[in-house]
């Protein structure tokens, strides 16, 4: 068979897609999200119970994302509607496909709130507004923050431009440049950041929250936040990977490349603990705080810190970047369907696309201000968006993924595909995929389900 190219274009080499698909999978799920779950959940049990579930599910589920995604070599609407066919199966298997890019938009309209205030926050540190904060004051920072729609609106707008400015450029000139400055500033952002944390008092108490397993601590809700969070932070189950795997090249090892990615993006992960619980203990305060961790307690700590106002923006630029590079590819997915279907240049595409997200990040911003008294299913817009992505769309679109990879598509396309030498590592794969992903998935989708709505 003749081998398909993408109209979108190709990622120069297998590091620029691991490093693309790396800067979708670190983000504020990592750095924001992990470690308040990680702080409410016990510390080390419950980061034990999260690495099982990126090496059982998360990396045989991502496998099948790439594979699909350079087999049909579109947008994964059209990927998965090809691939389906060349199986001899409905085309309607593209439904995935959109659920994906609901849940796309759906994802990046409270991501770009969240990584507004991470703007907002930048723009604090470097003028020194958390110089010496007190916790009372910093609480009311972020409160008043909340409260103030046209605030939160203009810096919602500045980081939707920011993630079109890139996605117009198409995949060379706009994704790959973009990850190839970030990624390494990224990475050496952190790594400062460590450095810091490491020459504090709390160093010790935070190493031993983070790595301390006591298993008496860990709940049976804690292992579904657990498998709920690591399809969220590798960027599974809406076609994100998918849609960067229809870009990469054909000769390159899947399986490693994906391995890669889990390991830098669960080796972020625990940086980020390392750099926030140490910097919390240091200053006797308690990391369970749940969201505000990031927004209330931190800055406390850094104000009182020596060298804290430049950590700070140090750390809160660190999580802008890591921000940036996870949403263009929630949004990715939709440009490239655009683009494939009505023949639009990128740049109608990113108009359109831009707009949508623009207008429900409004409403998701409001939930804490003008609309906070609108609640579906008892959740305001914001929890709304979070709760029925995190915990329905995406498991559901990765159960679908590995039952269509494991079930659908047949065996011989997935062995060309992954191109694995050694059957144990193959028959290992399958296995994960056809059975333990799915029944995994399954689960914890329902019993979330029932917790949640109880
Ligand atoms: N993985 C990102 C994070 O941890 C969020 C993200 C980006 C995402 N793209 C995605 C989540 C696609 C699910 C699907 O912050």
């Amino acid at each position: 068979m003749q081998e398909k190219k993408s109209i979108h274009g190709a990622w120069a080499s297998r590091w620029i897609f691991i490093l693309a698909a790396t800067g979708s999978a670190v983000g504020l799920g990592n750095i924001w999200k992990f470690p308040y779950i990680a702080g409410e959940n016990g510390g080390g049990a419950f980061v034990l119970v999260y690495l099982v579930c990126i090496l059982m599910v998360g990396v045989p589920i991502m496998m099948a994302e790439v594979f699909i995604g350079r087999r049909g070599r579109q947008s994964p609407i059209n990927a998965m509607k090809d691939v389906a066919i060349e199986a001899n199966h409905s085309g309607k298997w593209s439904f995935v496909g959109w659920m994906g890019v609901l849940a796309g938009f759906m994802i990046f309209s409270f991501y770009s709130v969240v990584a507004g205030w991470v703007l907002y926050y930048i723009a604090g540190m470097g003028t020194g507004d958390f110089i010496a904060i007190g916790s009372d004051d910093a609480g009311k920072v972020f409160n008043d923050l909340l409260a103030d729609p046209q605030t939160l609106l203009i810096w919602h707008t500045i980081f939707v431009a920011m993630v079109m400015v890139v996605i117009v450029g198409g995949v060379k000139k706009g994704l790959e440049n973009a990850v190839k400055l970030l990624m390494p500033a990224l990475f050496i952002l952190l790594l400062i950041m460590l450095g810091y944390s490491m020459q504090t008092e709390g160093f010790s108490q935070g190493f031993d929250f983070l790595f301390h397993f006591d298993f008496s601590e860990l709940s049976w809700n804690a292992v579904l936040i657990a498998l709920g969070h690591s399809f969220f932070t590798l960027s599974l189950g809406m076609g994100a990977i998918m849609a960067y795997g229809s870009y990469m090249p054909k000769k390159t090892s899947i399986g490693g490349s994906v391995i890669t990615i889990a390991a830098m993006d669960t080796i972020v992960a625990l940086i980020a603990g390392l750099v926030i619980f140490p910097i919390v203990f240091a200053n006797g305060m308690d990391p369970g705080a749940g969201p505000g961790l990031m927004f209330v307690t931190l800055p406390v700590a850094f104000g009182q810190m020596p060298g804290g106002q430049i950590f700070g923006f140090v750390f809160f630029l660190l999580v802008g970047i890591a921000a940036w590079t996870s949403a263009i590819s929630l949004i990715e997915p939709a440009a490239a369907w655009l683009v494939e279907k009505f023949g639009w240049s990128r740049v109608p595409a990113c108009i359109v696309l831009g707009l949508v997200v623009w207008g429900l990040g409004i409403a998701a911003l409001g939930s804490f201000n003008f609309i906070s008294d609108f609640k579906m299913m008892g959740f305001n817009v914001f929890d709304f968006l979070d709760f029925m992505t995190a915990n329905v769309m995406l498991p559901l679109g990765g159960l679908f993924i590995a039952i269509f990879a494991g079930w659908f598509v047949t065996r011989k396309m997935a062995e060309d595909e992954l191109a694995i030498s050694s059957p144990l590592l193959f028959n290992a794969w399958y296995i994960a995929l056809r059975y333990v992903s799915p029944v995994a998935v399954a689960v914890i989708f329902i019993l979330n389900l029932v917790e949640k709505l109880k």
